[in-house]
């Protein structure tokens, strides 16, 4: 699998790069970047690595190399600043975001290849490379809540003196201050986990909070996320690549379910080879319900002023 990183030179695009380094599946990574010599520097030294990891073609890139890649994976774009919601990004990152896509157009790309939007505001982004990528929507997909919902499972393992990787509570809606929490389908290795001991109303709002505030909370001691975020993206990766049909909170074009229409935003979502399988329309609280709802009117709001520039 050919995978080529739009924005591989920068924190995001060169974690994820190093972390499906560690996944050993894809067979070629290209790391391309507004900055060439940063592109060549980061393949470089990924590619000192592979001898002890895996046997991978590594190397920086140029557009054409997105033509026949099996995944282009968009990170490119300007960082957001503590104080900074995702959805104020927009206007820094909208035009450079459709800059991209023209070049992403004029290289080519393969008729079943899977673009995956990690630039934020992830799901307005979405949408726009949905509008504009001459793809099939199922083929245009964005990381949305997956990793809020690894730092949602992540800070309730840590705080309760639980295994993370049996911590299951997802983060629906957008990837941004109207995310939701879904405690009701919350479990622990199958379990429950309202009923976990400690998990009061009081221990919810917290970490949910916790949660939303994450990404400026590490933006504000590190200057930006990447670790969980390259995490995140290999989780989906590894899903589309394996063809795994993982069901992982990704944003895309939502028809339907839980009465959104024609937006990109995070439902429970299939993942395979041909990038959204189906949707799961699981049951939700009212309350969770409502909150999605909210989440999706919010989106379409600031999706209509953009598609208006
Ligand atoms: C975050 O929440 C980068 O949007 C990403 O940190």
């Amino acid at each position: 699998m050919k995978i080529a990183i739009i924005g591989g030179g920068g924190r995001v695009g060169s974690c994820a790069a190093y972390c499906l380094q560690l996944g050993k599946i894809a067979r070629e990574l290209v790391i391309l970047d507004a900055n060439q010599a940063t592109a060549e520097g980061e393949a470089l030294d990924l590619l000192h690595g592979s001898s002890y990891m895996a046997d991978q073609i590594i190397r920086a890139g140029a557009y054409p190399d997105c033509a026949d890649a099996d995944i282009v994976l968009i990170t490119a774009g300007l960082r957001r600043k503590p104080d900074e919601s995702r959805l104020d990004l927009i206007n820094r990152n909208v035009s450079l975001f459709r800059e991209i896509l023209k070049s992403l157009k004029a290289a080519g790309l393969k008729k079943d290849a899977i673009v995956f939007v990690v630039s934020n505001p992830v799901d307005i982004l979405t949408q726009l490379a949905v509008d504009e990528c001459g793809l099939p929507p199922s083929q245009v997909i964005g990381l949305g809540t997956v990793l809020d919902t690894s730092r949602f499972n992540s800070l309730i393992a840590a705080a309760l003196k639980l295994p993370p990787t049996q911590v299951r509570a997802l983060i629906l809606g957008e990837h941004g201050d109207t995310m939701v929490p879904i405690w009701s389908s919350a479990t622990v290795d199958g379990l429950p986990l309202l009923k976990v001991p400690g998990v009061t109303p009081t221990f919810q709002s917290q970490i949910f909070e916790r949660t939303q505030k994450s990404g400026a909370e590490v933006i504000s001691r590190k200057g930006g996320a990447g670790w969980a975020v390259g995490i995140a993206i290999n989780e989906v990766i590894e899903s589309i690549a394996l063809d795994r049909r993982r069901i992982l909170p990704i944003s895309s074009l939502v028809n339907g379910p839980y009465g959104i229409r024609n937006l990109c935003i995070s439902v429970p979502t299939i993942v395979g080879r041909k990038g959204v399988v189906s949707t799961l329309e699981l049951e939700l609280w009212p309350k969770e319900l409502q909150g999605l709802q909210s989440s999706a009117k919010a989106l379409g709001e600031t999706l209509a002023k953009v598609r208006g520039k």
